[in-house]
């Protein structure tokens, strides 16, 4: 059976997206359907609308989301109809060389559903991240569907398959934050703000939130960061100094990516420090530093993909932190949106007042 279902789709390079009848097939082998109840707004979205990603137009946009499987394909064993889940796109494949050395979050051959979503009139679709979930229903491979409490509302579980994770897995699993740590985050975002949160968890000392919009350190605070310092008015590397006496921070997540951040992030740590780079650049940006500090300085850079995250370890851990009151997962929703408001809320990212807006269905 095919079912008729609508979705956000970007038809081409820069146009604003329609609201579509799209075809999703039964799923086939090793594929799970999901009836999506929550789809975050991510900037990742509005980059492939931009043609920022690549030219496979139309995209099915959507991927940080959560919902119910409805059924499954021959040899699923882990998910099964009625389970609740969040739509990841790390699906490990168990077989790679990074999956057989034990560090499957840097698998490269992820799964997919092998299946295609189309258009009414046939015209296959790309899935954004492969996931496609600003859609009622949607097709995945069932490896990337991970069972987490159904006790957690969607709208805060489905942020947790992007921003959310790569901002506290930037703290927890790629900065390996620890107790006592000095902590400081650049760029107080959905991901920056994440980051503060995790570093949070992770029992750090001092969590220093950089920002060079006032809101966004109001945020930030209420989230944990001890310290803010607004880097319009102020030098952000020589505060993050001072407020660690003199030191610099050991670990600096750099949430926003670009050069110049980079940049204070790499001065504003302390000697053997940690720099973490979660924010994405764009391929024409380009980072000049004197080698003798790179090396002088010691410590490690690390680049953070989606948090360095393990869906199947990181999701239900953090959703039961949340449901016990230790993790403020919610206050990541600003607002909830109808799937036709998708384009309105790429509008609303760019002013700044919204960490995310989520479509629920
Ligand atoms: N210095 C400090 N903060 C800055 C600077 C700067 N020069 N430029 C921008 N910012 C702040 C913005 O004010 C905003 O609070 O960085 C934050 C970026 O947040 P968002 O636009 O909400 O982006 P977010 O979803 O958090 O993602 C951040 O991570 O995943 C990537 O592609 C994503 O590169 C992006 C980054
Ligand atoms: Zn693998
Ligand atoms: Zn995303």
């Amino acid at each position: 059976m095919t079912h008729q279902v609508r979705a956000v789709v970007a038809k081409g390079k820069g146009a604003p997206v329609s609201l579509e009848t799209i075809l999703v097939p039964d799923p086939g082998p090793g594929e799970a359907l999901v009836q999506v109840q929550a789809c975050g707004v991510c900037h990742t979205d509005l980059h492939y609308r931009e043609g920022g990603i690549n030219d496979d137009f139309p995209f099915l946009l959507g991927h940080e989301a959560a919902g119910v499987v409805e059924s499954v394909g021959e040899g699923v064993t882990d998910v099964a109809p009625g389970d609740f889940v969040i739509l990841n796109w790390r699906a490990v494949c168990g077989n790679c060389r990074a999956c057989l050395r034990g560090r499957p979050w840097y698998c490269f051959n992820t799964h997919n559903a092998k299946q295609k979503m189309t258009l009414a009139d046939g015209t296959e679709l790309s899935p954004a991240l492969g996931i496609g979930a600003f859609a009622e229903k949607t097709l995945v491979a069932a490896g990337q569907c991970t069972k987490v409490d159904p006790a957690v509302s969607p709208a805060v579980a489905g942020l947790l398959g992007c921003g959310v994770m790569a901002g506290i897995g930037a703290a927890i699993n790629t900065g390996n934050v620890g107790r006592g740590d000095t902590v400081a985050v650049i760029g107080c975002g959905g991901v920056g703000d994440a980051a503060v949160v995790g570093a949070n968890l992770a029992g750090a000392a001092r969590i220093i939130a950089v920002d060079i919009d006032e809101r966004k350190l109001a945020t930030a605070r209420t989230l944990g960061a001890t310290h803010t310092v607004n880097s319009r008015e102020t030098d952000a590397v020589e505060a993050i100094r001072e407020l660690t006496g003199g030191h610099g921070a050991d670990v600096v997540i750099e949430a926003v990516g670009r050069p110049e951040t980079y940049k204070q992030a790499f001065y504003a740590r302390d000697l053997a420090g940690t720099v973490v780079l979660v924010g994405v650049p764009t391929p024409d940006m380009k980072l000049e530093l004197p080698l003798i500090d790179v090396f002088g300085r010691g410590g490690s850079l690390k680049s953070s993909w989606y948090g360095d995250c393990l869906p199947s370890r990181d999701f239900p851990m953090l959703i039961d932190l949340h449901l016990q009151g230790r993790l403020p997962l919610d206050a990541f929703v600003t607002e909830t949106i109808a799937l036709d408001d998708v384009e309105k809320a790429f509008e609303r990212m760019h002013g700044g007042d919204v960490l995310r807006s989520v479509v629920v269905f």
